[in-house]
């Protein structure tokens, strides 16, 4: 007789009971794996909601103190902060950017007045929301965006952001040989522990569009990023932006956008165990919401599962307008 032909092994035994799935789980998502991006705008007591990311708005700076405020009630540890500067502070020279009392400033100093030390500000390092024609960078005469003179001002808006408070700063511009420059700026200015995330692998992708809506840089914005963020179709590279990024001085790396990369920030943990963080895009966002609108699944759902796909990918945290949502599902 032959045994019956049953498997030995079943899969599905530990699945059988909510207890047993919640004590068999490997990966833990918490509040403390969510950094918020928020959008800042001028004026006072000023909400202004963002069309093509329903749910998010820019804040005026007392806004965005509340938002902060509420990050700590959540248990979210970090808001990363974008500025909606006026038209008319953008120029071709970006000159804002340098500006110690310019919109992100101000939001850096107010938050770290109410705020104390309570939570982690994170601040974007690149020229797109100073200007006038939308590039992260400076412009040569023959409209490239010209890598050494952008750095230099890379290390001047850095600088200004930590003299104001900021606690990270995150370049997202992608010059080559910025993190060194940042980090021997900020050394050099006394802030030995401001860290560095750096934008390291960062794609020229299709995702950003309500991101330039919400910085107003998307009706300025001439041709593409495609000289300066990676082609999509690369990972090898990607792993050569960390490893230039580490060895310039980087805390920690981040992979962006999200969903489309997870292979990228697998392959970064696994070779060289580091903090990685995603960045779950503008764009992504978007489409998760008008899935929602369209009845493809509950909202709840689809922002739990996505998130613990990042974390089981290898991330120590993400940035996700989902933040506050998640937090809350989280029992914060
Ligand atoms: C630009 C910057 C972008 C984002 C963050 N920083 C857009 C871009 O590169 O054009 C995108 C974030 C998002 O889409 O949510 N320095």
């Amino acid at each position: 007789m032959n045994a019956a032909p049953y498997p030995a092994t079943r899969l599905r035994r530990p699945r059988a009971t909510a207890w047993s799935r919640a004590m068999h789980r490997e990966t833990v998502l918490t509040p403390a794996d969510l950094i918020w991006p928020l959008f800042v705008t001028e004026g006072t007591n000023v909400e202004q909601p963002v069309a093509s990311l329903p749910g998010v708005s820019r804040w005026s700076v007392d806004g965005i103190v509340a938002r902060a405020k509420e990050a700590v009630a959540l248990g979210i540890p970090c808001v990363a902060l974008f500025p909606n500067t006026p038209t008319a502070a953008r120029s071709a020279d970006a000159a804002e950017a340098l500006n110690p009392d310019n919109l992100m400033c101000r939001a850096i100093r107010a938050i770290r007045g109410a705020c104390g030390d309570s939570i982690g500000v994170l601040t974007d390092v690149a020229l797109d929301p100073y200007t006038s024609h939308g590039q992260d960078g400076l412009l040569d005469d023959a409209g490239y965006v010209a890598n050494d003179i952008t750095v230099e001002m890379l290390v001047g808006q850095a600088l200004v952001q930590a003299e104001a408070g900021s606690d990270i700063v995150a370049p997202s511009d992608m010059m080559d040989g910025r993190i060194a420059a940042i980090r021997a700026g900020l050394e050099a200015g006394g802030h030995h522990n401001v860290q560095i995330m750096s934008y390291a692998a960062k794609y020229a992708s299709a995702f950003y569009g309500p991101f330039r809506d919400a910085v107003g840089s998307s009706g300025v914005l001439q041709g593409d990023k495609k000289t300066y963020q990676m082609d999509p179709a690369n990972a090898e590279e990607a792993l050569r932006e960390v490893a230039l990024d580490l060895a310039e001085g980087a805390d920690s790396v981040m992979v962006k956008p999200g969903l489309a990369y997870l292979d990228i920030i697998w392959r970064v943990k696994q070779q060289f165990g580091v903090p990685v963080f995603a960045y779950q895009v503008s764009g992504e966002y978007a489409l998760i919401e008008a899935g929602v609108a369209a009845g493809v699944a509950a909202r709840e759902a689809l922002v739990m599962e996505k998130l613990t796909g990042f974390k089981r990918a290898g991330c120590s945290g993400i940035l996700t307008y989902h933040a506050p949502l998640a937090a809350r599902l989280l029992g914060a």
